[in-house]
């Protein structure tokens, strides 16, 4: 994005603001690499949850998703939306509404990772003799949600939702997120093999003790952005932030820094020449805390100004200092702009109630997000 672009100027910051053409490219390339590999591609919401992205990353089909809270299922079904999963292990206080999702939406899945939550379906049976459709949620040395791939436990629990009345097991989900932790493409492929070849072994053993024609899935932006050929084996991805992904996956590697969709505009409100530093109108209610400021530029990267770092930030103030030597108070004189590249979208658009969408420098939409759970 051109710093220089004309909208810019108009806009009220801290402003979110996504380039509409590369969030298109990069739902695009997804799209392509999993048909290419005859997986189906059911994109997560939980980055933008907004009307108009969704239809982007389905490619218009307005078919599976998944969804992490049921504010974006209902958001959905209320578009028009079908075939959701809501991929969270399932909490008590919302099975009501789960079944009215259930009821309402020709295909809506949920997702459990024990018995006590089984039980609960049990006891909510579904109108017009619907069965729920469970997914099980395997641990595949994720370490979150989960049972563990190598307990019995975890072909116990199978085989109970597959003898529950009422109940069908739909499919077997595992979330490798745990390549977040990698640098490079090696070690990104490395824990997506790991995680599907537990995954592939558990579908097995699931055979081997009767239980077939179950969905698999796995996925996660950087293992969907560097897949290894046996996720072709797989029924299903399932990754959600590449549609804009940020400054943290261009550290893992799963994309370039121009491949981010999404910047933080931010003004320069004060000049302190006595502590060599800039004040912005961008605190952490703007970008978030995620990342904890573990960049060398500080808590975003200032594009087109690699000698600044954004050092500090309370709620609504943001403080910029050079990397290193005196700063040149008159490069950036009050009122002038800065754009922040966020270290992770996700925790970054979770502070927005609007999305300002540019194309060909030109402020073309505004994207609204559904928001709470
Ligand atoms: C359960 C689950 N599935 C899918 C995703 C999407 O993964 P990513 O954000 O790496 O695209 C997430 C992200 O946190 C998740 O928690």
């Amino acid at each position: 994005m051109a710093d220089t672009a004309e909208f810019i100027k108009d806009l009220c910051t801290p402003a979110f603001v996504v380039d509409l053409d590369v969030a298109k490219r990069n739902a695009a390339v997804m799209l392509d690499r999993f048909q290419k590999l005859g997986v189906q591609l059911r994109p997560h919401m939980k980055t933008h949850k907004t009307l108009e992205c969704a239809d982007i990353m389905t490619g218009g089909s307005r078919r599976c998703i998944v969804v992490s809270t049921l504010a974006e299922a209902s958001f959905y079904a209320d578009h028009g939306y079908d075939d959701v999963l809501y991929a969270y292990p399932l909490p008590r206080d919302k099975v009501q509404r789960c079944a009215e999702l259930c009821e309402r939406m020709a295909l809506f899945h949920v997702l459990l990772d024990n018995g006590p939550a089984l039980q609960e379906l049990k006891r909510r049976p579904l109108k017009q003799g619907k069965l729920w459709r469970v997914w099980m949620k395997l641990d595949c040395d994720n370490g979150r949600a989960g049972v563990l791939h190598s307990e019995p436990a975890a072909l116990q629990l199978a085989r109970e939702i597959s003898e529950t009345t009422g109940v069908e097991l739909y499919g077997i989900y595992a979330h490798c997120g745990n390549t977040y932790g990698c640098k490079g493409r090696e070690q990104i492929e490395a824990i997506a093999q790991e995680t599907t070849t537990n995954l592939l072994q558990f579908m097995e053993r699931l055979k081997a003790i009767g239980i077939q024609g179950l969905k698999s899935s796995i996925g996660s932006t950087p293992s969907c952005s560097h897949p290894v050929p046996d996720m072709a084996m797989l029924s299903e991805v399932h990754p959600g932030n590449y549609v804009f992904y940020d400054v943290q996956q261009s550290l893992i590697g799963s994309c370039r820094l121009e491949d981010v969709a999404v910047r933080v505009l931010t003004r320069v409100i004060g000049h302190y020449p006595h502590r060599n530093q800039l004040l912005v109108d961008s605190g952490w209610a703007a970008l978030s805390q995620d990342g904890g400021g573990c960049l060398p530029t500080g808590y975003a990267v200032i594009q087109g100004h690699p000698e600044l770092k954004l050092t500090s930030m309370t709620q609504e103030h943001g403080r910029v200092e050079p990397v290193s030597g005196p700063l040149d108070f008159g490069q950036f004189p009050l009122g002038s702009m800065f754009s922040l590249i966020p270290y992770h979208a996700c925790a970054t658009a979770m502070m927005y109630p609007v999305y300002s969408v540019h194309s060909q420098g030109k402020i073309v939409s505004t994207w609204k997000p559904v928001r709470g759970w």
